[in-house]
């Protein structure tokens, strides 16, 4: 017989169980005690009659403290009233240690800061519950998704001797006053030699960017996941990141539903992105409906969604678009729009040249919906040995660290691509949170390294 839990009570009806809880939150009247429980499965009303137990069981749990736990014994019963369908009633319990002072997080409304200083409590509360049991289901998605693809997962190192996407955020280590290494801003040049070994790899990871602006979609460490196949192209890059977004938006529609009603989510707004059959885009094609929304908001015919500052102004073709230009273009597609073919002369070194027009890359950004930004970014990558060795150059890389990304090009090179997902990106859309420091258990930021 498996062990009870609050998330199974459905299996013990009518039973007696034995169950350890915590108690987060309790009212009382004097013959009666409502015991609201958690532990970690699930939430659940445990009810003590004092007719029903010995006058020191009824004393405990008129003791019993908020987020003390207990060993309870009771009985299963059904209660249509109840949010899981069930409640327990109480025979006998049994405190386990005292609360050593007031528990600090009360129900009461508080400020983020403060409950993210005390991080280590707030993951009790619901709200974190739920985001980060939807984080692992994204997760167990992703890793059935590529698992039954033939994907073999690949672990990229965290320390590197090189850059992998631009000098400016980078986080250097000194190496015993040798050497300088890197903490890992992607695992995808690893990736590149996985997949020439292996064909389909992906690699799942802490990533490390040192970003100096506070925003609410910018994290020092977030996870990233990086497939790349070789061979492949472009276009089957963009096929291979729709298909993945919308088996991991259907899998948790399919999955969680009790998460997703604790955030108050309008699932509906998530549906389109199960579907699939998103939205492709060229960069050029994006900057003509970023003119139109733009003028409509100047003339006063349809204001700019939320987040988007009065003053946002077109870019020029040829300048990188801006957070308020994602979430123009993300709240025009009810679903995720993919942007491709940007000048490559702002991205990354590695990118395959457009043939049909070398300004271009063949590379592409997932935007999702509702405001939440680039979620994916990917690319086919330069095969061709002598280009790429240029292109290092021109970015002013230092050759001797990518010598052996180079020996990828010497010896039996082929048409390979790749993307980076942002976990907590994909997780924060998905949960219609407005920050990514909900989305991941302990958030590091420029202004919080504690707990
Ligand atoms: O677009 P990025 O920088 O792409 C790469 O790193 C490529 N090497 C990926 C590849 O082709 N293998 O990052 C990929 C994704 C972004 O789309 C975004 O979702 C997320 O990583 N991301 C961040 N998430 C949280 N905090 C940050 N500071 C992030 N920077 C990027
Ligand atoms: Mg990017």
């Amino acid at each position: 017989m498996t062990q009870p839990t609050l998330a199974t009570l459905g299996q013990f009806l009518d039973q007696e169980i034995t169950i350890t809880v915590w108690l987060s939150n309790k009212r009382s009247s004097g013959k009666i005690h409502f015991l609201q429980v958690r532990d970690g499965s699930g939430f659940c009303q445990a009810t003590v009659f004092k007719g029903d137990v010995t006058e020191e069981t009824f004393a405990t749990a008129k003791h019993l403290t908020q987020e003390q736990a207990f060993t309870l014994v009771g009985t299963v019963k059904a209660d249509d009233r109840a949010a899981g369908g069930f409640e327990i009633g109480v025979r006998s319990l049994e405190a386990h240690a005292p609360s050593a002072g007031e528990y600090p997080i009360t129900p009461k409304e508080h400020g983020v800061d403060f409950l993210l200083e005390r991080r280590h409590l707030w993951l009790r509360h619901k709200r974190p519950w739920a985001i980060l049991r939807i984080r692992d289901a994204v997760q167990t998605a992703l890793h059935n998704f590529f698992h039954e693809r033939g994907f073999v997962r690949f672990d990229a190192p965290f320390f590197t001797p090189s850059a992998a996407e631009g000098t400016t955020n980078l986080f250097e280590i000194d190496l015993f006053d040798e050497d300088k290494a890197y903490l890992s801003q992607s695992g995808q040049l690893y990736a590149e030699a996985g997949a020439l070994a292996m064909g389909k790899v992906y690699t799942f990871g802490p990533t490390f960017r040192a970003e100096k602006s506070k925003t609410r979609r910018h994290l020092l460490e977030f996870w990233m996941l990086e497939p790349e196949v070789a061979p492949s192209n472009h276009v089957q890059n963009m096929d291979l990141q729709e298909s993945m977004v919308s088996h991991v938006v259907g899998h948790v529609l399919a999955h969680c539903s009790t998460e997703l009603g604790l955030l108050e989510r309008d699932t509906a707004k998530l549906e389109p992105a199960a579907a699939g059959n998103f939205p492709r885009i060229t960069y050029t094609a994006a900057l003509e409906i970023l003119k139109t929304e733009i003028a409509k908001q100047r003339s006063g015919e349809k204001p700019f969604p939320p987040n988007v500052p009065d003053t946002t102004d077109v870019v020029q073709w040829g300048d990188d678009f801006g957070a308020p230009h994602e979430t123009i273009l993300g709240h025009y597609f009810d679903r995720p729009v993919i942007i491709e073919r940007y000048p490559a002369h702002f991205k990354a070194f590695y990118m395959q040249p457009d043939p049909q027009d070398p300004r271009l890359a063949l590379c592409d950004d997932m935007i999702a919906p509702d405001g939440y930004g680039e979620i994916i970014g990917g690319s086919e990558r330069i095969h061709d040995y002598e280009l790429l060795k240029q292109r290092l150059e021109e970015h002013h890389l230092p050759l001797e660290a990518f010598e052996w990304y180079l020996d990828l090009r010497r010896f039996g090179s082929v048409p390979h691509a790749g993307y980076g997902l942002g976990l907590e990106r994909l997780v924060a859309w998905i949960c219609g949170i407005d920050h990514l420091r909900e989305a991941i258990p302990f958030p590091r930021m420029l202004t919080r390294m504690y707990p």
